[in-house]
């Protein structure tokens, strides 16, 4: 099922502290292809529930619109969408039994009892809880109540999967496990899946298109590495990668860019204020590098290590650089570095729009 969404907006009567309202979502436009995982990320309170609950119908829209393959669903009440929804805060029913909660949706279709057991079957296999079935949701670890509320949307085997921070409950390896997991089902059914989340790193790790909100506007759509190797400005930039890429104030004058007095390339930009980032693995070591850094301490992580140091014009309180474990440093104060072209990113200083 391909999903269409135009002109997107939602504003809330209520105010912001400026007196206007909340517009949570502001003029979404995309197109997701059929079958695939489609991640939205961003920060807290950037829109991403609210996008969701309108693709379910639980919202209407200010404005805008919804195709579901050709259908336009935009007014079509949740019930009649064919989507299966976990929410944020998956509500199992305490009273019910694994598989009484699974068949819920079934039974409420008022599918006979034999054939709602068979399709709850189906759906605690595929997310391998089948042996739980007798148990209620106070018997089961986090992990376990997750994947009750994934089968439990995905029994009425639906056209379109919704699945708001459905991890967030989780400790980290059962959010890494969940997270394959969750990968792996939407492969072998094919369901178009759209997958709410504020980490970046679990978005980079499973979503065939990530799409990257702040403040309701969508900043940018791509495949993960795509907008990770050319994000469009400096908000996204900042937002993916672990550890956070690397700014400092800097300028372009006459056909070289400057952090502090150091030219650290060679530019036909016009002058100008710009910011600089540079991801953490985009610096080699050398004695007559280019950018020059005070280390303050390194940090061994046995695939490789990082050096974390401070600089003038960095806007963090400091700047990491990841280098090969076996790279031999010298135990000195200040070390200098030269720096990968492709990992290095100039953004305007006032629209924070990328320039390099
Ligand atoms: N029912 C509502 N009435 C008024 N404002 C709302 C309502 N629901 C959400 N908002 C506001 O809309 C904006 C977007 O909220 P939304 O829940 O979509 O964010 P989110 O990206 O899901 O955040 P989080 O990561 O914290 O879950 C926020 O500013 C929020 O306060
Ligand atoms: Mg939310």
């Amino acid at each position: 099922m391909k999903i269409t969404i135009q002109h997107l907006t939602k504003a809330f009567p209520s105010r912001n502290k400026k007196g206007q309202p909340v517009i949570a979502v502001n003029d979404m436009n995309i197109e997701i292809p059929s079958g695939k995982l489609v991640g939205l990320l961003g920060p807290s309170g950037c829109g991403k529930s609210t996008t969701l609950f309108m693709l379910s119908g639980l919202e209407n829209p200010t404005v805008g619109r919804i195709l579901f393959d050709e259908q336009d669903v935009t007014t079509l009440a949740p019930e009649r969408r064919g989507i299966g929804l976990v929410f944020q805060n998956y509500a199992l029913y305490p009273h019910m039994t694994v598989q009484q909660n699974i068949m819920f949706p079934l039974t409420n279709m008022r599918i006979p009892a034999e054939e709602a057991k068979e399709k709850a079957l189906d759906a605690a296999r595929l997310v391998q809880i089948e042996d739980l079935m007798a148990r209620k949701p106070n018997e089961l670890s986090g992990g376990q109540q997750q994947r009750v509320a994934i089968a439990r949307a995905l029994v009425k085997m639906p056209n379109v999967l919704l699945l708001d921070e459905p991890l967030s409950n989780l400790d980290a390896r059962l959010r890494l496990q969940t997270r394959e997991e969750i990968k792996r089902i939407q492969r072998e059914t094919g369901i178009t899946t759209v997958f709410v989340t504020h980490d970046q790193e679990e978005a980079m790790s499973i979503c065939d298109i990530m799409v990257v909100m702040k403040l309701g506007i969508v900043q940018q759509i791509g495949e993960p590495q795509s907008i990770y190797d050319n994000p469009c400005n400096l908000f996204v930039a900042n937002f993916l990668g672990t550890p956070p890429i690397n700014i400092f104030k800097g300028r372009i004058e006459g056909g070289k860019v400057y952090i502090g007095d150091e030219a650290i390339m060679k530019t036909k930009i016009p002058d100008q204020e710009v910011f600089v980032g540079i991801r953490p693995e985009g610096f080699i070591y050398d004695e007559k590098g280019v950018l020059t850094l005070k280390v303050d301490h390194l940090e061994v992580m046995g695939r490789d290590k990082s050096v974390v140091s401070v600089h003038p014009s960095s806007t963090k309180p400091t700047v990491r650089s990841i280098l090969d474990s076996d790279v031999k440093l010298p135990s000195k104060d200040e070390l200098k570095f030269n720096l990968k072209p492709n990992k290095v990113f100039l953004f305007n200083a006032e629209s924070e729009e990328r320039i390099l």
